[in-house]
C-alpha cells in the first residue's frame, strides 16, 4: 500500500491512474478502523481498479472539543488492517494540509437535513463533514464513493452536497456491520468500559422495540417508550426518532405505507453512540 500525505501527490496519482482508464473507489474515514470500515474497503476493492482510503480526524466536524481530543488514534494498527484488506492507497494528510491558514471555508446548502436529528444536536457538524468530504473528493477524484448506513443522515447529507456540486461520483451506501451481539461497530466503542459495553446493547434493543411494535397511527407513545427504555438503562438520550427513510422528515402519524427509519443517539457517560434501522 502506498501512503500519501500531500494533496498534490494524491492529485498526481489520480491523474496518472485515470489516464490509464483506471476506475477509482474511495473510502473516507477518521481512522481507528474496525470491520465496518474494512467492509467498505472490501466492497470498493470488488468494484474498482484502485482503492483509496483516507484517514483524517477532521476538527471542523467536532462540535465538542472533548470528543475531538479523545477521538481514538491507532494509526499503526490501521495501516496493518488496510494492508490486509489489500487497500491500494492510504491518504493521510495533516490538519495544515487540509486547512491552510487564512482559507475561506465554503458553506453548503443542506436545507432541512442540517436542522433535524444529528443536525439539531450537533450544530455545525454536517458543514464540517461536507467541507472535508468535498476537499477529499476534489483531491482523490474517485469514480465511486463508499459510505456506511451506520451514519444514515451523513449519507443523505453527502448525497445532497454532491448533487449541489453537480458531482458525477457514484455513491454506494453499505450495510452496518455489527458485533455478534448486535452492537453497531464504531470507533467510539473503544472508549466504553466493560459495564458500558454491556449497556450499549440497549441501543439496538431500543431500535428493535420500535421495529417490533410499530403500528399505523400515532407514533408518539412508541417513541416515548423507546426513550424511557434507554433512560432506565443509564443513557442520556439526545433522540429516539422515526423518520421518512428517504427524506428524514420526522413522522408522528404513520399511514402504514411510508418507508421509515428509526434512529437513536444517546450518551453513555461521555460516549455518544448512534444507530438506526430501516423499519
Ligand atoms: P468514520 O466514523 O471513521 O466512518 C468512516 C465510514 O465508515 C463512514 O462512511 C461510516 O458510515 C462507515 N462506518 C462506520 N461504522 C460502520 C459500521 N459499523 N458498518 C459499516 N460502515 C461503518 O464518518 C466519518 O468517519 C467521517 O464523518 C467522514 C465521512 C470520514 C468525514 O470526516
Amino acid at each position: 500500500m502506498v501512503i500519501i500525505k500531500h494533496i498534490k501527490d494524491i492529485e498526481n496519482l489520480a491523474r496518472l491512474q485515470k489516464s490509464d482508464s483506471a476506475v477509482i473507489g474511495f473510502v473516507p474515514t477518521m481512522g481507528a478502523l474496525h470491520e465496518g470500515h474494512i467492509s467498505l474497503i472490501k466492497k470498493a476493492k470488488e468494484e474498482n481498479d484502485l482503492v483509496v482510503c483516507s484517514i483524517f480526524v477532521n476538527p471542523t466536524q467536532f462540535n465538542n472539543q472533548n470528543d475531538f481530543k479523545k477521538y481514538p488514534v491507532t494509526i499503526e494498527d490501521d495501516i496493518n488492517k488496510l494492508e490486509k484488506a489489500a487497500c491500494d492507497v492510504l491518504f493521510l494528510p495533516s490538519v495544515e494540509e487540509m486547512y491552510p491558514p487564512n482559507e475561506q471555508s465554503e458553506h453548503f446548502k443542506l436545507g432541512e437535513l442540517e436542522t433535524v436529528l444529528e443536525g439539531k444536536y450537533r450544530p455545525g457538524h454536517f458543514q464540517g463533514v461536507c467541507i472535508i468530504v468535498n476537499k477529499l473528493l476534489q483531491a482523490v477524484k474517485p469514480n465511486s464513493l463508499y459510505l456506511g448506513k451506520k451514519d444514515y443522515q451523513q449519507c443523505m447529507v453527502i448525497k445532497k452536497m454532491m448533487s449541489e456540486k453537480e458531482n458525477k461520483i457514484d455513491l454506494y451506501v453499505c450495510e452496518t456491520v455489527r458485533e455478534t451481539d448486535g452492537l453497531a461497530m464504531s470507533s467510539r466503542n473503544m472508549r466504553l468500559n466493560e459495564i458500558e459495553r454491556q449497556q450499549a446493547l440497549k441501543i439496538i434493543a431500543s431500535l428493535n422495540l420500535i421495529k417490533d411494535n410499530i403500528k399505523e397511527g400515532s407514533l408518539a407513545s412508541l417513541k416515548r417508550q423507546a426513550t424511557f427504555f434507554l433512560e432506565k438503562n443509564g443513557f442520556k438520550v439526545d433522540y429516539t426518532e422515526i423518520a421518512d427513510a428517504s427524506t428524514l422528515e420526522i413522522i408522528n402519524e404513520w399511514d402504514g405505507k411510508r418507508k421509515l427509519v428509526a434512529l437513536v443517539a444517546a450518551f453513555l457517560n461521555e460516549v455518544r453512540l448512534i444507530d438506526n434501522i430501516i423499519l
